[in-house]
């Protein structure tokens, strides 16, 4: 189960849950078939198809800075059993600023509303995981006027550490649009933050 060519080495011996580590296999493989459920319609959808639309400098998603200060919503594991594990494979912790956790508790989010997604690689050691290396850092902003054409939200990805670097060249904000609407009736929000 151990993947070479990829930079994951997730839990190999997650599914036989080894005696002593029982409870965090249990957790673990729970949380990878919440994942597997959710992702797997998704997985159906492909968009690579869609054009790439590069937002103009006057709606560009800004790399959000301090977010690791801002309330952490939840984290979760993708893990190889995932059809999500290419793209999203890895630990992943979702932050919100303060006027999205408004949104969180309310359903309605506002203009300035921020999430970070962000997803570190998942690096497993004799039954612990670890967080590696950051991947990306994907972003969600709202403000209605500006994202009318997308639900009211703007959507970018920085790869790994950078603030600069952003993956929307491979990845169109259109790619995170067309999945996030599936949520539209909570306000294009997948994550629940659990009080
Ligand atoms: C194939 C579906 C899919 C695509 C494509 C996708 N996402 Fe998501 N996204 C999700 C799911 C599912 C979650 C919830 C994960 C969780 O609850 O742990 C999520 C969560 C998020 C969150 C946290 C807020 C929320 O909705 O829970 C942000 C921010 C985010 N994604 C941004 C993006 C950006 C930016 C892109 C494009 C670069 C993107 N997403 C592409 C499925 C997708």
């Amino acid at each position: 189960m151990s993947q070479p060519t990829s930079p994951y080495r997730i839990a190999p011996t997650l599914n036989t849950g080894g005696k002593s580590h029982n409870y965090l296999g249990s957790f673990i493989v729970l949380v990878f078939a919440f994942f597997s459920m959710g992702m797997m319609s998704r997985d159906t959808q492909e968009t690579t198809t869609l054009p790439l639309v590069r937002a103009d400098s006057t709606s560009e998603v800004l790399y959000p800075e301090g977010y690791r200060q801002w309330i952490r919503v939840k984290t979760a594991i993708i893990g190889p059993q995932s059809k999500a594990f290419k793209r999203f494979g890895g630990i992943h912790h979702i932050y919100a600023n303060a006027k999205a956790m408004e949104g969180y508790k309310t359903g309605q989010f506002a203009d300035g509303s921020t999430i970070v997604f962000d997803v570190l690689e998942a690096l497993e050691q004799q039954g612990t995981i670890e967080e590696g290396q950051r991947r990306f850092v994907d972003v969600m902003v709202k403000d209605t006027k500006r994202f009318a054409d997308t639900g009211g939200w703007g959507y970018e990805e920085f790869n790994g550490n950078s603030a600069t670097e952003r993956n929307i060249k491979t990845l169109a904000s259109a790619e995170c649009y067309q999945c996030h609407k599936k949520q539209e009736s909570a306000g294009f929000v997948f994550s629940k933050y659990q009080h």
